[in-house]
């Protein structure tokens, strides 16, 4: 798992924050992931707590197709992977309870949607307050929703890109941990774009969850000591 640019990436690849220096890592995270389909990036957040550079461990795989890549990946990876098929759900809510009750038994602390293809409901949400995370093809708040790689092409964008960000109710639309950019080349379809900014999310996503647990981590220390800062010396 490459920390840092790839020298091999065409110019335009920018990852902010830049990949040097990563947050503090106090404490090595529990991770629950979501997937629906090929499961490259949930592949990529495994090998990135093996090998580095993310001090975690992705306890639980959920899928909601039987079958998809994520399943056979983590079959490969040695990861338990628990379907949850929306299909026997009657509600985003019952299909949320459903998820809840699967990340439940290994306690947690943060959950990726790596490439999650159903609208999460505020059931699920508030189960992890500030604590799930979803990675999506374009550069939010551009191009939110289905399809964005082809929405960018659509319209006719030269840079795009990826974003990790935490999820509220708005679709795609919750507090962005990491973007990156990559140009959009002469002759590019929707396969060649989606690939080059998949190379992009594989070092996006590590980077955003171990921001995501230095920003929780702030928020508990703020709450515990809620002085306020010192001001300028006065006089
Ligand atoms: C990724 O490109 C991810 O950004 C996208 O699905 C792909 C999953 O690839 N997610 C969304 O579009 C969510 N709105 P993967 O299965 O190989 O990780």
């Amino acid at each position: 798992m490459p920390a840092s640019p790839d020298p091999s990436d065409p110019p335009g690849c920018v990852q902010w924050p830049l990949p040097q220096p990563w947050p503090p890592q106090t404490s090595e995270l529990r991770l629950g992931v979501m997937a629906s389909g090929e499961g490259s990036n949930f592949e990529a957040l495994v090998a990135a707590c093996r090998e580095g550079p993310l001090r975690g461990r992705v306890l639980q795989l959920v899928v909601n197709n039987p079958g998809c890549g994520a399943q056979g990946r983590a079959e490969r990876l040695g990861i338990p992977c628990e379907l949850v098929d929306h299909r026997q759900h009657r509600s985003r809510e019952q299909l949320d309870g459903a998820l809840i009750e699967a990340f439940a038994p290994c306690g947690v602390d943060l959950v990726v949607m790596a490439g999650w293809m159903r609208i999460v409901s505020p059931r699920l949400i508030s189960a992890f307050p500030s604590r799930l995370i979803n990675i999506h093809p374009s550069l939010l708040p551009s191009f939110p929703g289905l399809d964005a790689v082809g929405q960018a092409l659509a319209a006719g964008v030269t840079l795009s890109g990826c974003t990790a960000h935490l999820v509220n109710t708005d679709l795609d639309g919750g507090p962005i941990l990491a973007q990156a950019t990559v140009p959009v080349l002469p002759g590019d379809d929707r396969n060649s774009l989606a690939a080059r900014i998949h190379r992009q999310e594989h070092r996006l996503l590590p980077l955003a969850v171990a921001l995501a647990a230095a920003r929780l981590r702030d928020r508990t220390a703020a709450a515990a000591d809620p002085s306020p800062p010192a001001g300028p010396p006065s006089g």
